[in-house]
Formats: structure tokens, C-alpha cells, sequence
């Protein structure tokens, strides 16, 4: 992909003293998994995601012209109204990443408030809503002063911003389903930016349900580009990007056909490939917890007993996501009140589901 088309020749900010906007991003889950880069914030494998509902980014920037350009971009940022030290850093290093795509944020300084859908300390990563919200957010305030940029280039431009922020970021601007990095069976699939697949999603999967399980709501022992880096020199490298490409491959003939039992048997050999990963790498580490394991046992359980379709899978974390269809709902939401909570974190779980990617809220 040339990325140069994201770079801006022409900017009008004259007479663009100070602008607003605001906008809500969404979570995302992965059904395959991405889990190694090459080179910066490039995928070493192509992963595709349910984009969530609930579990959600509100940001909102106020865009405020400076006397002078400056060479760093200046800004505050408020977390549900509060300071907050470590996300500055990070949103420090976002704009110095992006700031050759965004020339005109030296002119200004950005006032950022920003809060989440769900408790800050719920184990949840907020960054794929963190990252999008942000990135929307500045590409919104391009689309009024740079005449060059189309829609369709603003949406590619978000998700681009997104993943040099954090690469499952780029899967969150549009939904339901989003493919980042390229793969033969799926039309412009790229690395540089995440896209709709061109697919006709089965309508089984239109409303499908994610409850989130919050196993352990601490903040995670290793974080997530700690772990991508160990997959560096990882012995078992190789060949888990040779079946992540083929889960991909096969996700496109499921989620167009509707085979519940094979994108469960996927969904869960994804996830627990990801943290067998994690477990033998060098230095090793494991994140899920006791009760991680019980819930997915029991979860085993309940699907050899009654046939259901729950299938669970989980992300760089403790917290199960457990995946089913909306016709199911009743009698999961009965076995995960009766059997599930006893491992939830104060018996604290999500009720998510498949939703449409980022839009813009009245300020
Ligand atoms: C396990 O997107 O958080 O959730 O690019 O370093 O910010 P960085 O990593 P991040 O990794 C997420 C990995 C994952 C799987 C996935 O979402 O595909």
C-alpha cells in the first residue's frame, strides 16, 4: 500500500481558530489472533475480529490554534477527568509516530478528555477503543481543512493512525468484521490498515453475543508488545503463522456458511494457541489464572452436555470471552449465573455484542 496518500499536500486552516469533535470507538475481539510484528506496527500474520458494541472509547478533543507552529505536538489529556500520567506517555509516543501524517497538529493544542464504557480496572485493554477514539477524532478534524481527503481515504487514514497506536486499534473503526494484514483469500487485505472483508456475513453471526467474564480485573503482568516481541526468536514462531493464515482462510468460508462447531473449534485453538505462546516463550509467562482454566472447563462441560454453541475465547489476559449465538442467550445467561460467576472477579461480567466500528457524538 502507498501510504504517501496519507500524508497531506494541501491544508486549509485559516480561519480554523478552534473545533471540536467528538466521537465513541468500540472494542474488538479477535477470532484469529495476531500475536507478532515485523518491523514497525506491521503484522507478522493476518488476524481478523468480531468488532464489539458495549465495551467502548468516548473521546473528545478541542482543537485550539497557537500563536506559533510547534515542532512537538502539544497537548492535555484528561481520563474521566482525571490526569493520568501513564496514558500521556503513551499518547506522547502516538503523536510522535503519526506526526509526519498530521502536519497540522503542530499548529494547535489539543485539550483531550477521554473516558470508558467499561471500569478502568476491569482487565480489559482499552487500547484498541483508546487508540481508535483518538485516531478518528484527528482524522475527522482533517477532513475540515484538508480538501484533498475523501471519505473513503479518511476511513483508511483512522484505521492507519489507529495502528501505529496499537495495532488491534485499526480493527475498531468499522465493523462488524475487520481483516488487518494481507492474505490471498481476501480482497484488498492489507498491513497497513484494517478493512471490511469482502464477504456476505452469514446472519447468524449479525447479532452475535460476546459475554465477558471478568476473571481478574489487575492490571496484566506483561503487556502486549512485550509479548509480540518474544515472538521474535520464538521456536514455534514459523509455523504458528502458517496456521493463523490458514484460520484465516477458513474463517472466510465460515463466516459466510455459518458452521458454528468449526468457528468454535477455531475460536478456542486460536486462544489457546495465543497463550501457549506466551507460556513458551523465553522468558515464559502465563496469564490466564485458576479460574480462567475452570471457566473454560466448565464451559467444555456444558457444551458436551446440552449442545450448545458456546465457544469461548480469550485475548493478552485472564478474562473469557464466551461467544454464542442471540437465538442462545436464555439458557447461556441462566448457565453462566448458576455456573460461571463463582469465577468472575466480584461476579463482574460483560454483555457485549457485534457492533458497526466508530461515529461521531453531538458535542
Ligand atoms: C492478543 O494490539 O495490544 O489482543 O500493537 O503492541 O499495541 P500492540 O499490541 P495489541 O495486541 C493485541 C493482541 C491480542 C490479539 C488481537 O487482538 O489480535
Amino acid at each position: 500500500m502507498n501510504t504517501k496518500i496519507f500524508i497531506p499536500r494541501e491544508l486549509q486552516i485559516e480561519g480554523v481558530n478552534e473545533h471540536v469533535e467528538k466521537w465513541r470507538s468500540p472494542s474488538n475481539i479477535a477470532l484469529v489472533k495476531y500475536w507478532g510484528k515485523v518491523g514497525h506496527q506491521i503484522p507478522a500474520n493476518p488476524s481478523i475480529s468480531f468488532t464489539l458494541k458495549n465495551s467502548y472509547t468516548e473521546t473528545e478533543i478541542k482543537f485550539i490554534k497557537k500563536e506559533e507552529a510547534s515542532s512537538d505536538i502539544e497537548f492535555e489529556l484528561l481520563f474521566e477527568g482525571e490526569k493520568n500520567e501513564s496514558f500521556t506517555t503513551k499518547v506522547a509516543s502516538y503523536f510522535d509516530n503519526i506526526k509526519v501524517y498530521t502536519p497540522y497538529l503542530k499548529y494547535y493544542r489539543l485539550e483531550i478528555s477521554t473516558s470508558n464504557s467499561f471500569p478502568h480496572s476491569s482487565g480489559i485493554a482499552s487500547s484498541a477503543s483508546g487508540f481508535s477514539a483518538l485516531s478518528v477524532c484527528l482524522v475527522a478534524f482533517e477532513e475540515k481543512i484538508n480538501p484533498e481527503l475523501n471519505s473513503r481515504v479518511a476511513g483508511q487514514k483512522a484505521s492507519f493512525l489507529a495502528r501505529l497506536g496499537s495495532g488491534s486499534a485499526c480493527r475498531s473503526i468499522e465493523g462488524p468484521v475487520m481483516i488487518w494484514g494481507e492474505h490471498d483469500k481476501y480482497r484488498l487485505s492489507a498491513n497497513e490498515v484494517a478493512v471490511v472483508p469482502d464477504l456476505k456475513l452469514n446472519p447468524i453471526f449479525e447479532d452475535y453475543q460476546d459475554t465477558i467474564l471478568l476473571i481478574d480485573k489487575g492490571v496484566k503482568s506483561v503487556s502486549s508488545t512485550i509479548g509480540h516481541g518474544l515472538m521474535q526468536d520464538h521456536p514455534f514462531a514459523k509455523q504458528r503463522f502458517i496456521q493463523a493464515n490458514n484460520h484465516i482462510a477458513e474463517m472466510r468460508e465460515i463466516l459466510q456458511n455459518g458452521d458454528l462447531k468449526r468457528f468454535g473449534e477455531i475460536l478456542e485453538s486460536e486462544a489457546l494457541t495465543l497463550h501457549s505462546m506466551m507460556m513458551t516463550s523465553m522468558p515464559y509467562y502465563i496469564l490466564m489464572k485458576p479460574n480462567t482454566l475452570l471457566a473454560i472447563q466448565a464451559v467444555k462441560e456444558y457444551r458436551e452436555k446440552s449442545g450448545s454453541n458456546l465457544y469461548f475465547t480469550l485475548d493478552a489476559g485472564a478474562n473469557v470471552h464466551l461467544l454464542y449465538p442471540k437465538s442462545e442467550v436464555k439458557e447461556i445467561m441462566n448457565f453462566i449465573e448458576k455456573e460461571l460467576v463463582v469465577y468472575c472477579e466480584n461476579q463482574h461480567y460483560i454483555c457485549d455484542e457485534l457492533g458497526s466500528g466508530a461515529f461521531k457524538l453531538k458535542v
